[in-house]
């Protein structure tokens, strides 16, 4: 069955939030977190048979574009529903002439690391211990848009 990708609603914070908690790689948030962002940034989710199974949000910051979370339920990884959700924020942040997506990720978290390398992000600097629990360095990563 294919999976279908759309903007979210506010109905879709509940199985966002379910999608996220079963996520440890990804950023953690509250349901009021996710309503914000649906205000103010981008929130796409993947759906298939009508179950949300990823999703992907960005702020846009004086332009840029930043990627804040990404998740695909467990049972849907490895499938390209990553990928697809990345292609569709690419799509979206280049129509509306955005110079770059950033985005910032743990070190140690090769699965992201790699779909996001296949993506045609690069590798720009780090955080030293920007994270917590435990505690790690940050890898920053930039799609740049050529114009
Ligand atoms: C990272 C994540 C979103 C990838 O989603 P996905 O739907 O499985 O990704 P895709 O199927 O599109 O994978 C595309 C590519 O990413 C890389 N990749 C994905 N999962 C990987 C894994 N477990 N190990 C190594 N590479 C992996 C591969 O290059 C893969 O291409 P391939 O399947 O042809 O080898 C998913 O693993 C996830 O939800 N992780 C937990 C949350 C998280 O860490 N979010 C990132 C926050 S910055």
């Amino acid at each position: 069955m294919p999976v279908t990708l759309r903007s979210a609603v506010f109905n879709d914070v509940p199985p966002i939030l379910a999608v996220e908690r079963q996520a440890p790689g990804a950023a953690h948030w509250t349901e009021e977190q996710y309503g914000k962002l649906l205000g103010s940034g981008v929130v796409v989710v993947a759906e298939q048979a009508g179950q949300i199974c990823g999703f992907v949000c960005a702020q846009v910051v004086a332009g840029e574009w930043e990627i804040e979370n990404l998740a695909v339920a467990p049972a849907f990884r490895r499938r390209g529903v990553g990928g697809e959700l990345l292609r569709e924020l690419s799509r979206r942040a280049e129509n509306e002439a955005a110079p770059a997506i950033l985005l910032e990720v743990r070190e140690s978290n090769r699965p992201a690391r790699q779909l996001y390398e296949k993506h045609g992000f690069r590798e720009e600097s780090y955080r030293r211990a920007y994270y917590r629990e435990p505690v790690e360095d940050a890898i920053l990563y930039a799609l740049r848009f050529d114009r």
